[in-house]
């Protein structure tokens, strides 16, 4: 009977070591992703599949796995968060309502075709940029710029009776995931060559220089297809403010970055 009960004892202690040492190392892996300032609890799962298959660095995992970079675009879409600001984010993984329509629009009367509206404060921030660029015989004309849920949708399904879906999404938005519709995003062109060409113009060059300057960004740069989701679009600007647009100018990174660093947290 002594003889059971002691076996039962030492059975129970080490099934209990057992116990406790695998809960040790699982809140050792917690505190990996713990001590990166943007890390989210609710990812906690995520992180440690996305390490797994990656074997990045733990800052890049909890950014990267933040934007959604682990999942296929589209999966598990959200609102966009922070509407009529600056900060709003719209990309594959973050939406906006049909009904969405921004605030503060101005009808452009300068530097643009007729008829266009855009953000009052990109607006403002955008004649300063062109200006400075008349300056120096740089010519900067709006071609696009606020595109309503309806206009992006017609334009979405228009694509598609020459491309594939697969193509289309690698340069198009769908309704409702265009950062046009959010009234920040300009496209532009110099008035001569046709906008996808803007790469080869002097505008363009003036543009890498200065559109920091005035708060506009450079948004879906060459080889990050892979974060924002679109090829490389020289001629598309998203106004963000002069300090994001100076910190993401300097670190050479692109807004999703920003954001789920500085702003989602
Ligand atoms: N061309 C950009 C990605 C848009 O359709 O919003
Ligand atoms: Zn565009």
């Amino acid at each position: 009977m002594k003889k059971t009960i002691l076996i039962i004892i030492i059975i129970f202690t080490i099934l209990m070591v057992i116990l406790f040492t695998k809960k040790d190392k699982k809140n050792n892996e917690t505190n990996i992703f713990n001590a990166i300032p943007f890390y989210k609890k609710e990812l906690q799962k995520e992180y440690e599949d996305y390490l797994k298959e990656t074997n990045y660095p733990i800052k890049k995992v909890v950014l990267y796995v933040n934007i959604g970079i682990n999942k296929p675009f589209y999966e598990g879409s959200k609102h966009s968060k922070y509407l009529n600001t600056n900060y709003i984010l719209v990309n594959k993984y973050n939406y906006l309502d049909k009904d969405y329509i921004p605030n503060d629009l101005v009808i452009l009367d300068k530097y643009a075709k007729a008829g266009i509206r855009l953000n009052k404060e990109a607006y403002e921030n955008f004649i300063d940029m062109a200006n400075d660029a008349k300056n120096e015989n740089l010519n900067l004309r709006i071609i696009s710029a606020y595109r309503s849920f309806e206009y992006q949708e017609n334009l979405y399904n228009n694509y598609l009776k020459n491309d594939s879906k697969e193509k289309v999404d690698s340069y198009s938005a769908r309704a409702g995931y265009s950062e046009h519709q959010t009234g920040l995003v300009i496209d532009i062109d110099n008035e001569k060559k046709d906008y996808n060409l803007f790469h080869l113009t002097e505008e363009y060059n003036w543009m890498q220089e200065n559109a920091y300057k005035y708060g506009f960004i450079l948004r879906y740069p060459r080889d990050k297809e892979y974060i924002t989701g679109y090829k490389y679009e020289s001629w598309h600007y998203r106004y963000v403010g002069k300090l994001i647009a100076k910190y993401i100018h300097e670190n050479n990174i692109t807004f999703e970055e920003y954001y789920y660093e500085f702003i989602d947290k």
